[in-house]
């Protein structure tokens, strides 16, 4: 898939579901105040969120650390318009950039006038994105030495009882979200092809799974 038909693929899903996304989410987007609780960037240090969505996280995340610098990229011109309305109501538009921008192929200097990030994070998206390997890539490469990235999404579920877990994947399916497998695996070989630590771990019954990779 390109990226124009991605972009407008997510924009026809978000274009009113942003208007409600945040108050239908939080109670199953499980694991997120975690990231940002874990995300502890140095002083002065620079956090990006991929596929950044309505804000919410980066609004936390930067009310947490009102001493690092915030960036959100996201594909959906039509979440960035909720997001940019959440950063200015809660007066962040001083620390907090948006743009729009594929999460499997973007370039941090070119669209923020960034070298490097200290953290970067991935929240409920790779679960969206075809070819999601390539955004754990990516994000692995734009992180400055001591960096950090930080995932968390759908885990396997394989502890759920069969028939809830059925119909929760089959709501999943409708909004275009595909828990990955074999999420593991690839971050494991992506911390592993770029020496980098990888801590990894899913919730009592694989609902979630959050992974942390960390560079020297
Ligand atoms: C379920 S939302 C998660 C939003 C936010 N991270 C959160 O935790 O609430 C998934 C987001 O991924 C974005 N997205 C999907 N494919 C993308 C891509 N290739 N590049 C960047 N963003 C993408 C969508 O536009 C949407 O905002």
């Amino acid at each position: 898939m390109t990226a124009i038909a991605a972009a407008e693929k997510m924009d026809r899903q978000y274009r009113f579901q942003r208007h409600i996304y945040d108050a239908t989410r939080t109670h199953y987007l499980l694991w997120r105040r975690r990231l940002i609780k874990e995300l502890a960037p140095p002083r002065g240090g620079s956090v990006v969120e991929i596929a950044c969505g309505t804000g919410w996280n980066l609004v936390r995340a930067a009310r947490r650390y009102p001493q690092a610098r915030f960036y959100g990229l996201d594909i959906s011109a039509e979440m960035l318009r909720t997001a940019t309305a959440a950063i200015q109501k809660n007066g962040l538009r001083d620390r907090v950039k948006l743009a729009q921008g594929d999460a499997t192929n973007f370039d941090l200097q070119a669209t923020f006038e960034l070298a490097g990030a200290d953290r970067i994070f991935i929240s409920y998206a790779l679960s969206m994105i075809p070819d999601w390997p390539s955004a754990i890539e990516s994000a692995v490469r734009a992180l400055n030495p001591g960096g950090a990235l930080y995932i968390v999404d759908f885990g396997r579920m394989e502890r759920l009882p069969h028939a809830p877990r059925w119909a929760f994947r089959r709501f999943l399916k409708h909004y275009n979200v595909t828990p990955r497998h074999d999420l593991e695996r690839v971050a494991r070989e992506a911390a592993g092809r770029h020496g980098m630590q990888i801590r990894f771990e899913e919730s009592r019954r694989g609902y979630s799974a959050y992974a942390v990779l960390t560079k020297d």
